[in-house]
């Protein structure tokens, strides 16, 4: 009886001063355990008589009681110990400035999408999407050309080993054009989107990239007829280059995908060795250069893509986005883009920041 009592206050003592979670399961183990002494001490009790039972059940029922209600105790007391002193090691002082945090910077090719979509979403276009690994139906057959089209040819594309399940070509997208189609058959008509993305071509040098960006633009609607086109070219790049003195010159062309096809020209000058847009380009001093290519989307595309073109008809264009950020922004090597040298990007490139918006400028340089 004794030897009980004083073995509980030993065990207790013990409960009270473990100093962690694991001093404290070792202590369990000791008393409550399978082997330890109180649970030893419970078994005793069978082999007693009932006189004897009765008289040590209760020091050992009370014993054990005792020393489970400390175990509790002491664990949720050092758990809530090991909480706090967590929660005051993880503290973060969010009222630091970044000042160590490596700074990034947006290239100029991200800024210039995010622009583009900026005004075009003004003009309720919306932004759609294609794949850049593509098939020859999309990126050709539905756009006009098939498999003998000499502007097949003209693509340089780059081709994989591999065939679809419908036994099409797999290649890197020439161009963004395919997307009209996708967003036709996905859509239907009206539409009214823009696709900006990556295209690739097997071509190199200061002015060519193997890959580069395209903006396509897209409406299909009732009544839509060129003069559209002109006034939403003519509304974007003025909104694009901030300026109100851009000229736009319509050259006939040809597009396999377009009729009547038209390449869209900006008037510009030179001043100190750098291209600036604006003014007429058959001004003095001025000069037309190409941005890119537009027409009246053919007949036969439309019903490639599931339109009926008696129906429907609609403008089509593809920029160059490298191009027009070029222009924008004064760089003159293409290659530098794509180079990844930290100089040119901090150089060049825009804040996290500095989001284009309409009301605080689509260009506001960080
Ligand atoms: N896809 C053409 C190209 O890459 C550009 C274009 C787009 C022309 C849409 C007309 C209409 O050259």
């Amino acid at each position: 009886m004794t030897d009980i009592t004083s073995q509980t206050e030993a065990a207790l003592a013990a409960i009270a001063a473990a100093g962690s979670l694991d001093a404290l399961e070792a202590e369990r183990l000791e008393t409550l355990g399978k082997k330890g002494w109180v649970s030893l001490a419970l078994k005793t009790l069978g082999g007693m008589s009932p006189e004897e039972r009765t008289a040590a059940a209760p020091a050992i029922q009370s014993a054990r009681a005792a020393i489970a209600e400390a175990l509790d105790a002491k664990k949720a007391a050092l758990e809530a110990a090991a909480l706090e002193e967590q929660l005051a090691r993880e503290t973060i002082d969010l009222t630091l400035p970044a000042v160590a945090a490596p700074k990034g910077s947006v290239h100029p090719v991200s800024q210039v999408m995010d622009e583009l979509a900026e005004i075009f979403a003004d003009l309720g276009f919306a932004v759609a999407t294609g794949p850049e690994i593509e098939d020859d139906w999309h990126n050709f057959t539905a756009l006009n050309m098939d498999e003998t089209h000499p502007a097949r040819a003209m693509h340089d594309t780059f081709y994989f080993p591999d065939k679809t399940n419908e036994g099409r070509d797999v290649l890197l997208r020439t161009h963004t054009s395919p997307v009209q189609i996708r967003a036709m058959l996905d859509q239907g008509a009206p539409i009214r989107i823009i696709a900006p993305g990556r295209v690739y071509r097997s071509d190199s040098d200061a002015t060519h990239t193997p890959m580069f960006h395209q903006v396509e633009g897209l409406v299909i609607d009732r009544d839509i007829h060129l003069g559209h086109l002109k006034w939403t070219l003519e509304t974007f790049f003025k909104a694009f280059f901030e300026r109100e003195d851009i000229t736009l010159r319509l050259r006939p062309s040809y597009f396999p995908f377009t009729e009547p096809s038209v390449e869209v020209d900006v008037g510009y000058s030179t001043e100190g060795g750098r291209r600036v847009v604006g003014g007429h380009g058959d001004a003095p001093g001025h000069a037309w250069m190409e941005l890119g290519g537009s027409g009246m989307v053919n007949a036969r595309v439309l019903e490639f893509a599931g339109l009926d073109s008696k129906e429907w008809q609609g403008f089509a264009f593809g920029l160059g986005i490298d191009r027009i950020a070029m222009l924008k922004y004064g760089m003159n090597d293409l290659r530098a883009f794509f180079d990844g040298d930290p100089r040119w990007l901090q150089h060049y490139g825009f804040s996290p920041f500095d989001q284009p918006t309409l009301s605080a400028g689509v260009g506001a340089r960080a």
